[in-house]
C-alpha cells in the first residue's frame, strides 16, 4: 500500500449518560465510536459501511475535527491531529474537508451559492484572495458540473443532485487533499447517485483526492471504493480490498450486509442466499461482552460471550494465500461468498 496519509489508531467516542438535572450523575455512555482503527493511503479510497447508528457520522466529524475523541490518535502525515495546537490544527483542517449526507439541510436557504461555496476563503484567505474569489467559485461551479452563471442563485433554485455538487464545490474550494464524504448521495434519488458518485470519482484523479467514502450500503461504494470497512456498533469488524470484501467476506455481518444488496441479474438473483439478521441492533450505552454481533450471530457460541475477537488476519487463512487472508473480527471466520461474482466490464 501506498503511503498513508491518514492513521486512526483505537479511537474512541464516548457521550455520557447523565440522569438528574441539578446533580447531573454519571449513569453511563453511549459508546458511538468504540475502538476504530484503519489507514488511508494517498490517493486511494477507502468506504466504510454500516447501518444507521454503528457511529460513522461520529467517526467522520472526528476525522475533521468537528467532534473530539474521548481517546485514540488520528495521525495525518505522521502527526497526531487530537493533540495540535489549534495554529497547526488550521493548516491541517484545510487539507480535510467534509462533505456532508444531506444537501437540503446543510446548505445555508438565505445564501447564495457563491457566497455558500466561497465561504471557505474567509477562514483561510490565503488560499483565494478577495478580487479572486468570484472566478474562482465559478471555476468550482465548472469543475463539478453547474453553469458558472448560475452563482447568484440560492440553493432552493436547485435540485437534490445539484445541490450536492454545490456542497462537493465548497468541500474542494480550499484544494483539500482528503474528502470524507458522509453518505453523501443517500438522500438523493437512485437516479441520481450514480451521477453523484461518478463526478466523485473523476474529481478524485483529477485532484488526486483520497477519500473516506461512507455509507450504509454496501452496493453504493462497490465501484469508487479500492478498500472498505465494515462497521458494527462502533468498531470495524471487517476490513480488506474490494474483491476480499465482495466476493470473500469472512465475518457473518459482512455476508448478512451483502446478501442484502440488490443483484440485478434474475439468475443470479434466484440462487443466492438472504442472510435474514434477527434481533435488533443493541444500544450502543450496552454493548453485549465479548463479539458485539454475537446477539444477532447465527454462529454464535460460548467463546463468543467471553472472548473479544480482535480486528486481523483470522489464524486459519495466516498462513494461506487466499483472498480470505484480510482482517476480520470474529473467532469463526470461514470464506462465504453472498453475491455472485461480477461479469468482467467490457474494454
Ligand atoms: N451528541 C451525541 N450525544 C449522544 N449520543 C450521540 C450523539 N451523537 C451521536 N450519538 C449516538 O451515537 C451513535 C452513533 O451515531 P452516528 O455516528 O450518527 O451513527 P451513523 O452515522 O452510523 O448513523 C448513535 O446511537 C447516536 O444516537
Ligand atoms: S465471533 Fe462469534 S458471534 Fe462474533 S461474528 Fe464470529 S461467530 Fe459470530
Ligand atoms: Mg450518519
Amino acid at each position: 500500500m501506498a503511503e498513508a496519509i491518514l492513521e486512526v489508531r483505537d479511537l474512541h467516542k464516548h457521550y455520557p449518560l447523565t440522569r438528574g438535572i441539578v446533580f447531573k450523575k454519571h449513569v453511563g455512555a453511549v459508546k458511538a465510536v468504540d475502538g476504530v482503527d484503519f489507514d488511508l493511503a494517498a490517493g486511494e479510497t477507502l468506504g466504510i459501511v454500516g447501518e444507521s447508528g454503528c457511529g460513522k457520522s461520529t467517526v467522520a466529524k472526528m476525522l475533521v475535527n468537528l467532534e473530539r475523541p474521548t481517546s485514540g490518535t488520528i495521525r495525518y502525515k505522521g502527526e497526531d491531529i487530537t493533540t495540535m495546537s489549534p495554529k497547526a490544527l488550521k493548516a491541517v483542517r484545510r487539507n480535510i474537508q467534509m462533505v456532508f449526507q444531506d444537501p437540503y439541510t446543510s446548505l445555508n436557504p438565505r445564501m447564495t451559492v457563491g457566497d455558500i461555496i466561497g465561504e471557505p476563503y474567509e477562514i483561510h484567505p490565503e488560499v483565494a484572495p478577495k478580487g479572486d474569489r468570484r472566478r474562482k467559485v465559478q471555476d468550482l461551479l465548472d469543475v463539478v458540473g453547474l453553469n458558472p452563471e448560475y452563482i447568484n442563485r440560492y440553493p432552493h433554485q436547485f435540485s437534490g443532485g445539484q445541490r450536492q455538487r454545490i456542497g462537493i464545490a465548497r468541500g474542494l474550494a480550499l484544494q483539500p487533499e482528503i474528502i470524507v464524504a458522509d453518505e453523501p448521495v443517500s438522500a438523493l434519488d437512485v437516479s441520481v447517485q450514480a451521477q453523484v458518485v461518478n463526478l466523485l470519482d473523476s474529481l478524485q484523479s483529477e485532484f488526486s483526492l483520497s477519500y473516506v467514502f461512507i455509507a450504509h450500503d454496501l452496493s453504493i461504494v462497490r465501484h469508487i471504493s479500492d478498500r472498505v470497512g465494515v462497521m458494527y456498533l462502533g468498531r470495524i469488524v471487517e476490513i480488506g480490498t474490494d474483491a476480499q470484501i465482495y466476493d470473500h467476506p469472512t465475518h457473518p455481518y459482512t455476508q448478512a450486509l451483502l446478501s442484502a444488496v440488490p443483484v440485478p441479474d434474475p439468475e443470479a438473483r434466484a440462487h443466492r442466499e438472504r442472510i435474514i439478521l434477527t434481533g435488533d441492533v443493541p444500544s450502543p450505552a450496552n454493548i453485549p461482552s465479548g463479539c458485539r454481533f454475537r446477539t444477532r450471530c447465527w454462529k454464535a457460541q460460548e467463546r463468543c460471550t467471553l472472548e473479544v475477537p480482535l480486528l486481523a488476519v483470522p489464524a486459519v487463512f495466516r498462513l494461506t494465500d487466499s483472498p480470505a487472508k484480510h482482517d476480520s473480527a470474529c473467532h469463526f471466520a470461514e470464506e462465504k461468498q453472498v453475491v455472485p461474482p461480477e461479469e468482467p466490464e467490457e474494454p
